[in-house]
């Protein structure tokens, strides 16, 4: 029960990895918010059941007056919050010379203004506190630029290879975790990202993955993520910020 009477919000926590970050946040006794564009009740039981508040907020997390109601919404329920998991996201799978500026926005705008946005809006509540845990889904991607094309590779391929927009979102997440940890650790405020590899969810089904050559040779599971999450949520963590750490398998 590290995170006993904590509140923690979760974006993109209707299913896979958030769902499973939403989960493992309220075992160790978390009240956990989840955010969502998509039907949350599944993950709402599973949090009730064990035991702890929860709230459903639908939230496009890249529309700022939704993500400030949103925070309001969960400030007026449990008066604080002190974990933040900007986990949702997007990806475009589409080679650069057919990626369209919508594309490019989609992904763009989720996963890089929608973390920006969130961390914005939580901010001044955990400056007041003197504490806050932020912990920031990128992905291997946006550390190595996702995996190599190979020569007709198109909209059709099947190889888990993620788009453009998607790397440059996720590269962006992790600079962005570096500069808020600089500019948070003096309010007791910890910033931190995990980047997962091929993490078997909506999102990866279907592709393919090279996972005989990982050293840990499967595709990891949205608990594999989890865990590391709640690693960087708990005082587990408390001599480390503005870090990234790989849940790859090695890849
Ligand atoms: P997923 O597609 O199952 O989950 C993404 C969640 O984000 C969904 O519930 C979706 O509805 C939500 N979402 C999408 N746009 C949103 C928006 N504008 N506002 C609020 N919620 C929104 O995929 P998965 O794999 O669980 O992805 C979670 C995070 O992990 C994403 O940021 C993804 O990029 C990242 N990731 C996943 C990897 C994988 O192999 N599955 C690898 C590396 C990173």
């Amino acid at each position: 029960m590290r995170l006993r009477d904590k509140t923690a919000i979760v974006t993109g926590g209707a299913r896979g990895i958030g769902k499973a970050c939403a989960t493992a946040l309220a075992k160790d006794g978390a009240h956990v918010a989840v955010v969502d564009v998509i039907l949350m009740e599944e993950v709402l039981t599973e949090i009730k059941s064990l035991g702890r508040q929860t709230i459903g907020i639908k939230t496009d997390v890249s529309k700022k007056e939704e993500v400030n109601h949103m925070v309001a919404r969960v400030i007026e329920k449990f008066g604080k919050v002190d974990i933040l998991v900007n986990n949702a996201g997007t990806c475009q799978r589409v080679p650069l010379e057919e990626l369209t500026e919508e594309l490019w926005d989609k992904d763009v705008n989720t996963i890089m203004k929608g973390t920006f946005l969130c961390t914005q809006a939580v901010y001044p509540y955990m400056k007041e506190k003197g504490y806050g845990k932020i912990i920031n889904v990128a992905s291997i991607s946006g550390k190595i630029g996702g995996a190599v094309s190979k020569k007709g590779d198109g909209l059709e391929s099947k190889r888990g290879r993620s788009g453009p927009a998607y790397a440059a979102a996720k590269g962006g997440v992790i600079a962005f975790t570096k500069w808020v940890a600089k500019d948070a650790g003096c309010y007791g405020i910890y910033v931190n990202a995990v980047a997962p590899g091929a993490i078997d969810t909506e999102m990866t089904k279907g592709y393919t993955y090279p996972v005989q050559d990982f050293p840990i040779s499967r595709m990891g599971t949205p608990e594999d993520v989890a865990q590391v999450v709640l690693f960087l949520a708990s005082d587990a963590s408390n001599y480390i910020t503005g870090h990234t750490i790989n849940v790859d398998g090695g890849w």
